[in-house]
Formats: structure tokens, sequence, C-alpha cells
């Protein structure tokens, strides 16, 4: 996988990434520019997107770290071209991120990510239907499912006291309320929504935590 011409339509991080991605700086610009060029050339990324990558895409995915425990187990279900999953294991090199798609296309990407940019994650050609149970700390998601359809998808995978981190826009609040007996019936609750917040830099996340045993 190249990055494309030098030139590509991808602007410089913001400070809000220096404070995010750390010492990984360059492999979140890396990460970037490939899903600015080849993922919009593949049509894995809207056209749309390539001048947004910085704030909707990588900051908005690595916020997430403010929120995910030391030392997690995480898996990134639906992860497309590696959101929030690639910018979460950036910014968060203790965590073990395992990226789900089904979709072959971008199976194909996630492996030339993980290649070229030499990241310890691990690619995972899968439904998150079709996955063991109990094998994750941590689930994450972004724009896969509403609540009252993820949680169940996110519920089996979660070990006891483990919780689901999903990425949402305005209408949490509202989902997380039409989602409220799904989630019981599946082992959730304390639903718990989080604005973070880095300089410019945002994002709403919905917490809800599978029950212990008993
Ligand atoms: C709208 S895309 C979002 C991709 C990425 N999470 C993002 O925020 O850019 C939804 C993704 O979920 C995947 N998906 C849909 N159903 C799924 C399932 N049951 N298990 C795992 N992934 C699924 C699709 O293949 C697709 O890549």
């Amino acid at each position: 996988v190249t990055a494309g011409p030098a030139d590509a339509p991808f602007p410089p991080p913001p400070a809000e990434a220096d404070e995010l991605f750390g010492d990984r700086i360059d492999l979140a610009v890396a990460y970037g520019r490939l899903l600015a060029t080849v993922a919009v050339e593949r049509g894995l990324v809207g056209p749309g997107e390539a001048a947004r990558i910085w704030h909707r895409h990588l900051l908005n995915a690595a916020l997430l770290g403010q929120v995910v425990p030391p030392g997690a187990t995480v898996l990134d279900i639906g992860s497309g071209a590696g959101l929030p999953g690639v910018p979460l294991a950036l910014a968060r090199p203790d965590l073990t991120v395992s990226l789900v798609e089904p979709m072959r296309r971008r199976i194909e990407f996630l492996h030339e990510i993980r290649e070229s940019l030499d990241l310890e994650v691990v690619v995972v050609h899968a439904r998150a239907e079709d996955l063991p149970p109990a094998v994750a700390d941590v689930v994450v998601a972004r724009a896969v499912a509403p609540l009252e359809r993820l949680g169940p998808l996110a519920a089996p995978l979660l070990r006891p006291g483990g919780t689901l981190f999903a990425l949402k826009g305005r209408t949490a609040a509202d989902e997380l309320a039409a989602a409220a007996d799904v989630l019981e019936g599946c082992g959730m609750s304390g639903g718990r929504i989080h604005q973070l917040r880095v300089g410019e830099a945002q994002a709403t996340v919905v917490a809800i935590t599978k029950r212990e045993a008993g």
C-alpha cells in the first residue's frame, strides 16, 4: 500500500493530535494519509472525508483512549477502514486491539495498514456474531448499528465486567433510552454517556457494562 502523491489533499496534524498520539504522531499521519488517499480511491471512505480526516475520524476515534482501561483486550467490531481501532491502538500502545470486519475489500485494506505501519493489531475476517464468546475486556464500535442491535452483538464477546464503548453522535441519549430493555435482557447495564474533549476534538461515547455473573 502506498500513500499517494506527497501533495495529496491531506492537512497537517492539528495540535490535539500531538497530545493524543504522543510519540506515535508520525504513524497517525501515515494512517491519515492512507485514509485520505488509498481508502478514498477504493471507495472505503467517502471523497468528501479527506479534508475532515483529522477531527472526524482520527481524533474522534483516539479520544476513546481516555476511557478504555489499562492493558485491555479490545475488539473493534465493524472496523471498516480501521475506525476506531487503528487510532485507538496508536494512542494506547498498552492495549491489545483486534479489528473485526466481514467485508473482504475492507479486510485487505486493514492487512495493508497493519503491515505498512508495522502495527501490532490483529485483523479478524469475521462477523461479530461468529466470534467465540467472552474473549474481550472491551468492545468498541462506530457506525455499525443502533444500540439496540449493537448491545446484543457485543454482549456475548465481553467477559463479565467488560464494557462496550460505542462512539455515537447527538442521538446517544435517545438511543440509550430506546435500547434499555434489550440491553437489560442481554446482561448489560449501567449505560453512561461520556462527552470527551481535547481542544477542538470531541467524541460522544456510550459506555455499557456486562454484568458480573451471579
Ligand atoms: C458504516 S461502516 C463503519 C466503519 C467504521 N467503524 C467507521 O466508523 O468508519 C459499518 C461496518 O460494519 C461492518 N459490519 C456490519 N455488520 C457487521 C457484523 N455483524 N459484524 C461485524 N462487522 C459488521 C460493515 O462491514 C462495515 O464495515
